[in-house]
């Protein structure tokens, strides 16, 4: 398993000399994916599963289990009762969307180790729980569903997180603008990287590796993250994408501005109120 790294703008830093260094020994710097959240991505595909399965499985790794019922019992999950127990937790999510929240945790879980950029993985981790929820609102209002959805969204830039786990490993640098230039260039095919290590679904690894390139527009999935990703900016007012200031970008992803705007609107209601600080540097 290997992908093609980016070609590198010559002249390299030493940092980008050091990434590239790790990069390409860094199989053994994967993070590992936790033995609940791949035994659920199986389950979840099994139709002789029932919830008391899944239960039994999160219950057998008491750290996740506590922090997947405090997920599933808050706001955006909240069904107007609250799920005492795992199994309660299973039966009102449902099987998939069981699975889907137990990556998030499990995401969530693997944001350890990475030194001063801190604040920056929690942004990405941020975004990427509202790009899982913008990508489903998505998929729901283009008539796209599909058993990933919410995945693809979550899981998309889950190499931003391994890129700043590599950096922490280099001498320590003060410009962030370099850091950030780094992890926009570097963080599609270490994440694909990851998925693919996970033995995550194909389309969740081509939206790691693809969710930047224009070329691949076409691929429902793809762009349907990239939606998603547009529509996180609309939310977060990062870049130049706020809606109403820049509706080319959803015009090229084939949205109009109703449709889009009303998305907008409906995933700035799912935001809980319990949010990631922003990071102090900007995104470029
Ligand atoms: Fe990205
Ligand atoms: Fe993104």
């Amino acid at each position: 398993m290997s992908l093609v790294l980016p070609v590198a703008e010559a002249p390299q830093s030493s940092l980008e000399k050091g990434l590239l260094r790790l990069m390409r020994n860094g199989v053994t710097s994967l993070p590992v994916l936790p033995q609940v959240a791949a035994s659920a991505l199986q389950l979840a595909n099994d139709p002789s599963t029932g919830p008391r399965d899944l239960a039994d499985l999160i219950d057998g790794d008491p750290p996740i289990a506590a922090r997947f019922l405090s997920v599933a019992n808050s706001a955006a999950y909240y069904r107007g009762y609250a799920a005492p127990t795992t199994r309660d937790a299973v039966i009102r999510l449902g099987l998939a969307t069981t699975r889907d929240l137990l990556f998030q945790v499990v995401y969530g879980a693997s944001t350890q180790g990475v030194g001063n950029f801190q604040s920056q993985v929690a942004y990405s981790f941020k975004r990427s729980v509202l790009a899982g929820a913008a990508a489903r609102l998505a998929a729901k209002r283009l008539g796209q569903r599909f058993e990933y959805d919410y995945m693809c969204g979550l899981l998309h830039d889950i190499g931003e997180a391994r890129i700043y786990r590599l950096l922490a490993k280099l001498p320590p640098t003060k410009n962030l603008r370099l850091v950030r230039s780094l992890v926009e260039r570097y963080h599609p095919s270490a994440g694909a990287e990851v998925a693919m290590a996970w033995r995550l679904p194909a389309e969740i690894v081509d939206c790691c590796a693809a969710h930047h390139d224009s070329d691949t527009e076409h691929e429902p999935h793809v762009r349907l993250v990239m939606i998603a990703d547009a529509c996180v900016d609309a939310v977060l007012g990062d870049g130049v994408a706020r809606i109403g200031v820049d509706p080319e970008r959803f015009a090229r992803l084939g949205l109009g501005q109703e449709v889009a705007a009303s998305l907008v609107s409906e995933l700035r209601d799912t935001q809980s109120p319990e949010q990631a600080p922003r990071p102090t540097e900007a995104r470029s």
